[in-house]
């Protein structure tokens, strides 16, 4: 299968996992950005949900070249890689190991300028959360050990937490209740970032000479926010007061150790994020390269502003796993 090959001098962008819950969005920005866009998607099955159907169809309509194949389909990708130029990941945690199989291709095709493997989390590094999370974390780590021993130019993407996916777990404004849960005491910092801006940041860094090899961290200052602030700032917005049910750190720490996968691992991302604020347990000094100090001219979408959003016209709640 031969890609066209486009006029514009943009560096054309192929993207695993583009139609999932986060990969849609990094598709959507590549191609506002006026990326030649392309996305590697297993061949359609009869139970694939018509919003599936209908997300291949908005893709086509926006010049996104879709690819079908399988990640064991090595010389077919490698025939792909071989006419773009960065790859991106978003692939789910169960296909994390399978990232491998994509490595393994864009070796063999010798002409990647980045990739960028599937994290869009915490900086895995940097912090030490329970053991169900822990070993999700590993995963991704494994990844990255591998993309640092060999030649491929990478760029690590530490996202922290998706705004629209956390929102909607913590606030419900889909089935608006009487209580709010409230991890610990509610006042660790945490980052939530819009999705729709996780992509955008996303493309620009895969571009961008500045981060070849480099960890890029997505801490805008307009995102830093307690749990208490965020229910404090959707009572103010909604008019309505919630009662707020604490769930202890030691409870969380319980049911990490009792709940069965991947409950247990959810539960852990909740403990680190929100009981020790994980996210916001290190400083960045000026070696740390933080996405919105390097694209001042991305007007991110600030938590106070996204709550706006969700009071009007919510975002759909994620079908997608919290790991
Ligand atoms: N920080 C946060 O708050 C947050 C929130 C959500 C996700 N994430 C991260 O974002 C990344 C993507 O997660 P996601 O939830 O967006 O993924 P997802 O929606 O579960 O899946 C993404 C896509 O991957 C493809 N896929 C699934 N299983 C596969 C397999 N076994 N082999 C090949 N392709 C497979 C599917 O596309 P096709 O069927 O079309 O091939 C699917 O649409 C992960 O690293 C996740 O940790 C972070």
């Amino acid at each position: 299968m031969e890609i066209t090959s486009s006029s514009c001098n943009k560096s054309k962008i192929l993207v695993f996992g583009g139609t999932g819950y986060l990969g849609k969005h990094v598709v959507r920005a590549s191609a506002l950005f006026g990326h030649p866009t392309f996305v590697f998607v297993r061949p359609p099955t009869p139970q694939m949900p018509p919003s599936s159907l209908r997300l291949r169809g908005e893709f086509r309509s926006l010049g996104v070249t879709l690819v079908q194949g399988e990640l064991e389909e090595h010389e077919k990708m490698v025939s792909v890689l071989k006419q773009v130029d960065i790859v991106i990941s978003v692939l789910p945690v169960s296909a994390y190991h399978d990232q491998i199989k994509i490595i393994d291709a864009i070796i063999a095709a010798g002409n990647i300028a980045r990739f960028l493997p599937s994290e869009f989390g915490c900086d895995e590094d940097r912090i030490t959360p329970l053991p169900p999370f822990e070993a999700c974390l590993e995963k991704k780590k494994e990844i990255r050990r591998l993309v640092e021993a060999s030649t491929i130019p990478y760029t690590f993407v530490s996202a922290n937490c998706c705004a629209a996916y956390f929102i909607n777990l913590l606030l419900h404004p889909h089935d608006p209740r009487l209580d709010i849960v409230v991890y610990g005491t509610g006042e660790a910092k945490a980052v939530l970032n819009w999705e729709q801006d996780v992509a955008k940041y996303t493309i620009k860094v895969a571009n961008d000479p500045r981060t070849r090899n480099r960890v890029v961290i997505y801490r805008p200052p307009g995102n830093i926010i307690s749990q208490n602030e965020l229910i404090s700032s959707w009572e103010k917005k909604t008019g309505r007061k919630f009662e707020k049910v604490c769930v202890q750190e030691d409870e969380l720490i319980k049911l990490s150790q009792s709940l069965p996968s991947p409950d247990n691992i959810a539960v852990s991302i909740l403990h680190s994020v929100f009981v020790k604020g994980d996210l916001m347990s290190f400083d960045l000094d000026e070696d740390d390269l933080e996405a919105s100090c390097l694209y001042p001219e991305i007007e991110y979408t600030t938590i106070d502003q996204l709550l706006d959003i969700f009071l009007v016209d919510p975002p759909e709640p994620a079908c997608t796993a919290l790991e």
